[in-house]
């Protein structure tokens, strides 16, 4: 047998799921106290209270004794844009001397600045900086993610990048979704004639992202100043004639009618939601859409955050993520998500494990795979350090509590 973890102090959203967890639901967090684990062929294969263990360590080939410790399912991290080449530092200093996102990104920087680099780019390099940062997020306990390609902004730029997220999937051996963003921004060349990179990201892109099977999703910036509810509708539509499902940034900025563009295309998730009126709520509400909320970016542009009991309250089902990109959110880290999500929007520390594993596990469609703890589950794991409580996980924020983290059964 594989791995055997003993005297865990508590085994942290043991069940199954067929769909989103909404209002009250959110904040149920099934358990295990005193718990034992056996991991199988890289899934979970039994667990229960220590009393009804049957075999003995000596059988496995690893035994970790858990004592003091809680075992979580790992994060599933459903918006990211790991691939990117370079960073964005100086931008990040312009910010602190007053420009505004917008600013920048109107006088060619922002995503341009990010695709510029991405260009001088060779595809190795890019494997390699990406790696180096999946690497780091694996280690701080994500365990699945989607990552979106939409600094290429050519048809070689795209294909470049989904290539990458490709080779990141296949040497990590965990589930990665890709999503072709090709409608990121419109580049340069194309500022005078966006319904020219339209066709160019309809007729050109979109039928070469299909036919080499690189992407599951598609995703648009709908936003004043980038992408019209209409454009989206149209680019959504023509990506779902392809097969690729729709999930959408969505009122970041402004209200931009994100939220029901992405509810007319039914996307899987509208995310970002810094800015949502009653009705964008209301909608989202009576959908079968989630919402994923990017504390980390609202945090880094100075914005104020996601208003996720709002959106709770009325129905909403949400999920948390952290947007790891170089201009809002240069952090892929997911306990710190969970933390800022319980700081800054009033999550409770189980809402926002839910958010961040279960419901994020949906909006990626691979509930039946990872996102909790279940017989036959991927052994996708968080075990923790010592620590006094569940609540101490987000409480001491800037603390790396994670002692271990196991993917596909193997401690890494
Ligand atoms: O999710 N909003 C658009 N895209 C990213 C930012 C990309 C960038 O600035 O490079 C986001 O925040
Ligand atoms: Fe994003």
């Amino acid at each position: 047998m594989d791995v055997l973890i003993t005297n865990i102090k508590q085994l942290v959203n043991t069940r199954t799921i067929d769909g989103p967890l909404r209002s009250a639901a959110l904040s149920e967090l099934p358990v295990v106290n005193d718990a034992y684990l056996v991991c199988e062929g890289g899934r979970i294969a039994e667990f229960g209270p220590m009393s009804a263990l049957r075999q003995k360590p000596a059988d496995f080939r690893t035994h970790i004794d858990a004592t003091g410790r809680f075992l979580l399912p790992a994060w599933v991290d459903s918006h990211t844009h790991l691939v990117f080449a370079g960073s964005r530092e100086s931008e990040f200093v312009d910010k602190i001397r007053g420009l505004s996102y917008a600013e920048i990104a109107a006088r060619g920087g922002g995503i341009l600045n990010s695709a510029r680099v991405l260009h001088e780019t060779s595809e190795d390099e890019l494997f390699r900086q990406s790696w180096t940062r999946l690497q780091e997020v694996t280690r701080l306990g994500t365990g699945t993610l989607e990552i979106k390609s939409g600094y290429g902004l050519t048809v070689e730029g795209e294909l470049k990048m989904l290539r990458v997220i490709r080779r990141l999937r296949e040497k990590s051996g965990i589930d990665i979704r890709a999503t072709f963003l090709g409608a990121h921004s419109f580049p340069a060349e194309y500022r005078d004639d966006r319904e020219g990179y339209i066709r160019l990201l309809i007729e050109e892109m979109l039928p070469r992202v299909a036919a080499e099977g690189l992407a599951d999703y598609i995703d648009v910036f709908c936003e004043e100043g980038f992408f019209t509810p209409e454009q989206t509708i149209r680019i959504c539509s023509a990506g779902k004639a392809l097969g690729l499902k729709p999930r959408l940034h969505a009122n970041q900025l402004a209200v931009s009618g994100g939220v029901e563009a992405g509810i007319a295309v039914g996307a899987l998730s509208v995310d970002h939601l810094e800015s949502m009126d009653d009705a964008a709520t209301q909608a989202l509400a009576a959908s079968g859409t989630i919402g994923t909320l990017l504390p980390t970016a609202a945090y880094f542009l100075r914005m104020p955050f996601q208003p996720a009991r709002r959106l709770i309250d009325a129905g909403c089902a949400i999920a948390l993520a952290s947007d790891f990109n170089p201009g809002s959110s240069p952090s892929g880290n997911m306990n710190g998500v969970v933390s800022m999500a319980c700081i800054g929007m009033k999550l409770l520390p189980e809402e926002a494990i839910n958010a961040a594993t279960v419901n994020a596990a949906v909006a990626l469609e691979l509930h039946r795979e990872v996102g909790s703890i279940a017989v036959g589950k991927k052994a996708q794991l968080i075990l923790t350090q010592p620590i006094p409580s569940l609540a101490y996980l987000p409480y001491a924020f800037g603390s790396n509590l994670i002692e271990t983290v196991l993917l596909n059964g193997t401690p890494i």
